[in-house]
């Protein structure tokens, strides 16, 4: 048995972890593909990337704000860093001028309609992602879940044909029903999934010790949004996140359920490239909210007119 885990301990939080010649945790020793398409998605210049998250139809269909992406999702694409989609929506709908880069979701499996999620395969090929000039791939990872092993094996497979094409794997820490999130599990499982390879890792904000998961894992580590939340709140957790270590987010509901997304995402930018506080996010959030009616507005009453 390995020794037990004495919580908290030894992190060195004061000593962030030496990336010599790169400004990405854990990239520098890469290869030019590979550090060429992390810059794309993490900005040189902050270090960190706003992604926003649509893939949830891969298991979950059009789920509330995903229902029509050409309408909801393209008009975001200039405010985001990255987009997180699947294959089959960035061919049928998301424009091939768009210059943002994308990462595909490459696992699939179980729907919402199972009780086992963690039954996943990898579900497409490095060629394609290649073919779709993809900025990186995406792939869950059930650390205790039933089906463990075949997704820790699905993401080393992916993460060895990522090597040979030079695309970065971001592994994905879902949790199941019966796991306990705290930063215990989420140090355990970013760092299995750093461990075995994957480029950066994407994870759940916890309340309590999330800098020891930014600090005990060796490539970043970018926030997963999680259930809709009151916007403040969402910002209050982004900003934490970062300031605990993250390189970022990857937030999906919490920017796309918002009653005002394209605000929500430029105040979820803010947050990430400006380390602006949440208070004043949530400022310019209302601000851009309440420009955005009075434009819709205007635009109702020339229609009628
Ligand atoms: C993760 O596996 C999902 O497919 C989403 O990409 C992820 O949960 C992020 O979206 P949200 O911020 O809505 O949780």
């Amino acid at each position: 048995m390995p020794e037990a885990d004495k919580d908290g301990e030894r992190y060195s939080l004061d000593q962030p972890q030496q990336t010599p010649g790169f400004y990405l945790k854990g990239t520098h020793q890469l290869d030019w593909g590979m550090k060429n398409r992390m810059a794309r998605v993490f900005s040189p210049a902050s270090g960190r990337t706003v992604m926003l998250a649509v893939d949830h139809g891969y298991f979950q269909g059009p789920t509330s704000g995903l229902e029509r992406i050409d309408l909801s999702i393209v008009p975001l694409l200039p405010s985001c860093d990255a987009l997180f989609c699947t294959r089959g929506i960035l061919r049928s709908v998301i424009p091939a001028e768009c210059q943002k880069p994308m990462v595909l979701r490459a696992s699939g499996g179980p729907s919402i309609l199972r009780e086992e999620l963690s039954d996943e395969q990898i579900a497409m090929d490095m060629d394609d992602a290649v073919r779709l000039n993809a900025a990186g791939v995406g792939i869950q990872v059930f650390i205790g879940g039933e089906h463990e092993t075949r997704s820790v094996h699905n993401m080393t497979k992916l993460v060895d044909a990522g090597l040979r094409a030079g695309v970065p794997v971001m592994g994905i820490t879902a949790v199941g029903k019966a796991m306990v999130r705290n930063a215990k599990y989420f140090r355990l499982a970013c760092r299995i999934i750093a461990e075995l390879g994957a480029q950066y890792v994407k994870t759940y904000y916890v309340d309590e010790g999330f800098e020891t998961v930014t600090a005990s894992c060796p490539v970043p580590i970018v926030m997963a949004g999680g259930k809709k939340l009151p916007e403040l709140d969402a910002l209050t957790m982004a900003y934490n996140a970062v300031q605990q270590g993250a390189s970022g987010v990857d937030m999906g509901r919490n920017i796309f359920q918002s009653e005002a997304p394209q605000a929500m995402i430029a105040a979820v930018g803010a947050v990430v490239h400006k380390n602006m506080k949440p208070k004043e996010a949530f400022d310019l959030f209302n601000t851009l909210k309440a420009k955005s009616e009075s434009v819709a507005k205007m635009s109702f009453r020339g229609a009628a007119e």
